[in-house]
């Protein structure tokens, strides 16, 4: 299939392309024109030009299928012209959501969406693409490669001088989490299985506590098996933005347990905790 990837060199993006051109799939990339002279995109057969910001640089007439994991504007109005111009194309849309648009708590593929403030722009989103004949795969929290969030935290315990997780009230929250080479897998079995109008979870850990991933932030900081602590959301809001740090201190349990059996999907590799204190050697 030819397949354009749109935030072809970020985490997320930069990964997929790789996974669909190793599938043999003819990628082509869109890009922001300054960014990728600096960085290149491993994979692709074709860079094109393109910005979130001006939907006719979008326009997707010529390819299969779209992967669409550009970082958010946050902006709905800008959210949702980008997804109508890469929908009008005909392509099949493959929209990168997140599990935020769930809310705190449990959740499957059928559970009603309650976004937490951090991503409200994401419901409409998702209902447009669903409506339009896309589909919508919310990764978990995605670590591996030394990137992500979880890097973040690694990056923020060298800083502190211990491990923290952000806490609302104290409270410990859970992540639901995906190694980035599981959740390429996953976005080409979409790309290639997934059901028009369907939603996909990217989740491999369905509930990982904070402590345990900050206790291995630490170790990978180099400060050993020292005690971790709950960082405040207020006070993490001064230093990540409060959008950002209430969105870390949000508990999820999530499950994906359709996703694995509708497109025979099986995360294989090493969970969150492992995959950092692997870093850590
Ligand atoms: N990482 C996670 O744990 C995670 C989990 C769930 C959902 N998601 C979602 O997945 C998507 C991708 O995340 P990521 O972690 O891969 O982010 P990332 O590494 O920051 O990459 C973002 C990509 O978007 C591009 N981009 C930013 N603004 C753009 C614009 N106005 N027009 C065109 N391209 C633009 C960036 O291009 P430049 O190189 O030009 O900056 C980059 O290629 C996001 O929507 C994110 O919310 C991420």
């Amino acid at each position: 299939m030819k397949v354009l990837v749109t935030g072809a060199t970020g985490y997320i993006g930069s990964a997929v392309a790789g996974r669909l051109a190793e599938r043999g799939h003819e990628v082509v990339a869109l890009v922001r024109p300054k960014q990728v002279e600096a960085r290149g995109v491993p994979g692709a057969a074709q860079v094109r030009y393109g910005d979130v910001t001006d939907p006719a640089s979008l326009a997707a007439g010529d390819v299969d299928a779209v992967v669409h994991a550009t970082a958010p504007t946050g902006d709905e109005a800008v959210e949702l012209a980008a997804v109508d111009a890469l929908l009008a194309g005909g392509a099949k849309v493959v929209y990168t959501s997140g599990v935020w648009v769930l809310g705190p708590g449990d959740a499957d593929e059928t559970s009603p969406v309650n976004p937490i403030p951090f991503v409200t722009f994401r419901a409409a989103v998702e209902r447009r693409v669903l409506d339009g004949g896309g589909v919508v795969l919310r990764p978990g929290i995605v670590y591996g490669g030394g990137r992500g969030i979880p890097a973040l935290l690694t990056a923020k315990a060298a800083e502190h001088g211990r491990g923290r997780y952000v806490a609302a009230d104290g409270r410990e929250p859970t992540w639901p989490t995906i190694h980035i080479d599981d959740l390429a897998e996953l976005f080409v079995a979409v790309v290639e299985r997934g059901e028009s109008g369907s939603i996909y979870h990217g989740v491999a850990e369905e509930a990982v506590p904070l402590s345990a991933v900050a206790k291995a932030a630490a170790r990978a900081a180099g400060l050993g098996d020292a005690p971790v602590e709950a960082w405040p959301v207020e006070e993490a809001a001064g230093d990540l933005g409060p959008g950002f740090a209430g969105a870390l201190a949000v508990g999820q349990a999530v499950r994906a347990d359709r996703t694995r059996k509708e497109l025979g999907w099986a995360p294989s590799r090493p969970g969150i905790v492992a995959d950092l204190e692997a870093g850590a050697r």
